[in-house]
């Protein structure tokens, strides 16, 4: 069983996908705290619903973003039972950079996941840059957050075909579709020590 700790910033649909896994025994793992970049993040209610701590942080907090990071490092490491802390920080759609106190304190343990097959379509519109270029192919990625934004060890990647037929919300919907499915199961891997970060920077699967 891993303790998990969520930043979010805004619906929460991959915090509920884990959430759900948490709860249909598909995942051993218990979130403690989820931390919110934004305090009208809907993800907060669906933390609530279901008792997990949360803490939502202003804009004003974010002005200091090292500060930021040094809170959020403060209540991750005096969450969960005994307040011992979680193991590992998930960013679900976690709209701000994690700095240099977080990647201290959890050394490739922040994991993050993106609606695109990185290294293509970084940043903060991976769905609809993918689209607009007219790739055939696209996906999504998880990987370890470092100090390179979106440019950490790469976990796991999924495919799928953009269709004739597909608009942007259509697309959209299937990406968050399928990134239901793959974070809690990349999730349920580090709950089983499966996943081994080499020197070399390339991640196995055992
Ligand atoms: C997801 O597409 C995630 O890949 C990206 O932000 C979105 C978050 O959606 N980083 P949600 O808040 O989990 O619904």
């Amino acid at each position: 069983m891993i303790k998990l700790g969520v930043l979010i910033s805004g619906s929460g649909t991959n915090l509920q996908a884990i959430i759900d896994a948490i709860a249909d025994n598909r995942l051993d793992a218990s979130i403690e705290l989820v931390v919110s970049s934004r305090p009208d993040a809907y993800g907060i209610k669906r933390a609530r619903d279901v008792g997990i701590p949360t803490i939502a942080l202003s804009k004003e907090v974010y002005r200091e973003p090292l500060a930021a990071d040094r809170l959020i490092v403060q209540e991750m490491k005096q969450a969960g039972p005994g307040r011992h802390g979680v193991d590992y920080v998930v960013m679900a759609g976690y709209m701000r950079m994690v700095r240099q106190p977080l990647l201290e304190a959890f050394p490739n343990r922040i994991i993050n996941i993106h609606p695109a097959l990185l290294p293509a379509f970084i940043g903060a519109h991976g769905i609809a840059d993918a689209f607009a270029y007219g790739v055939k192919i696209t996906g999504v990625t998880v990987h370890f957050a470092n100090e390179n934004y979106d440019r950490g060890p790469i976990i796991a990647q999924r495919t799928m075909e953009i269709a004739e037929e597909d608009n942007l919300e259509s697309l959209e919907q299937r990406i968050h579709d399928l990134e239901h499915v793959l974070y809690p199961e990349v999730l349920q891997l580090f709950a089983e020590g499966r996943v081994v970060l080499s020197p070399d920077r390339k991640v196995q699967i055992r």
